[in-house]
């Protein structure tokens, strides 16, 4: 079973002996675990020796009128899953040990990234995720964490936060792992209702059919806006939401015209309760 701390100086104390000669790996997640953050760790024992999992819903990374009070709040069952891929250590803090103030005055923002995609629907939500994960790399001062390419647009702030802080941390990128059907696992999957969980992983075939109508289409830049909107229109009688489909550089620039790099679609929506999340490589010829 995985030893379990609350606070932060017994942890960092806990973790103080291995630091020589061993490496640590972070996994950061808000619980409610589920088998993609099971691979997070199994990636994580492949980097390091000692692997830390910190279980924390972060406060700062939800909007007004978000789930953060609904977020559903698994710990037992969350230790146990992670004693099935043998986690060394779970870190799971309060609000009050995370944060004195609330909200913090110290902010952490990644500039123009943040104001794009997620951004444009959750203008604070990569300030909130900025602070917490600086916060929880000081704390565990970790070689490693990992992080999933579902959340690719958290990954690249995260990737740019450590680049520009200096942070001796390797950023690892997990595979986005999915149900049989094709729907990328996330704890918010549970807001679906069953009707909806059949309609759910028609996102992830639409951005794989987009991908292959781009490389068909020879990336053209016009060829782009008008696939986009046949996506969109086929996803909204589908029964999605659509908060953005966006067709971006890998680096999530603005795709040139005669682009011959890879490109990626990423894609938030809407079904029911459920923001739905995914994104597709298209990979350059
Ligand atoms: O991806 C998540 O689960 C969260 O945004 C993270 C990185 C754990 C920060 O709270």
């Amino acid at each position: 079973m995985p030893i379990i701390y609350h606070d932060i100086l017994a942890l960092q104390a806990a973790l103080r002996p291995y630091r020589s000669e061993q490496q640590i790996a972070l996994v950061p997640t808000m619980g409610n675990l589920h088998e993609g953050h099971l691979e997070l760790v199994k990636i994580a024992k492949q980097h390091a020796d000692i692997v830390v999992v910190s279980i924390f819903v972060n406060p700062t990374q939800f909007g007004a009128g978000e789930d953060f009070d609904s977020y559903p709040r698994t710990l037992d069952a969350d230790v146990a899953k992670l004693a099935s891929v043998d986690t060394d250590y779970v870190f799971a803090p309060s609000v009050a040990e995370m944060y004195e103030l609330l909200p913090p005055p110290t902010i952490i923002s990644a500039g123009a990234i943040t104001t794009e995609l997620c951004g444009k629907s959750r203008p604070t939500h990569f300030d909130g995720v900025g602070i917490v994960v600086s916060k929880l790399f000081n704390i565990v001062q970790p070689d490693a964490a990992i992080f999933g390419q579902k959340d690719y647009q958290q990954l690249a702030i995260i990737k740019q936060l450590v680049r520009d802080l200096s942070y001796p941390i390797d950023i690892i990128a997990a595979p986005i792992v999915r149900a049989p059907d094709g729907l990328a696992l996330s704890s918010r999957n549970q807001y679906l209702s069953p009707s909806e969980r059949e309609i759910a992983p028609i996102l992830h075939q639409e951005l794989q059919s987009l991908a292959q109508q781009i490389i068909a289409e020879s990336y053209s830049e016009k060829g782009l806006s008008v696939l986009v909107a046949q996506s969109r229109e086929r996803l909204s009688k589908a029964g999605f939401i659509i908060d953005y489909l966006e067709v971006k550089t890998t680096q999530l620039d603005k795709v040139s015209a005669n682009n011959k790099q890879d490109l990626i679609i990423l894609a938030a929506a809407w079904l029911g309760r459920a923001r739905l999340l995914d994104n597709q490589l298209v990979v350059a010829g």
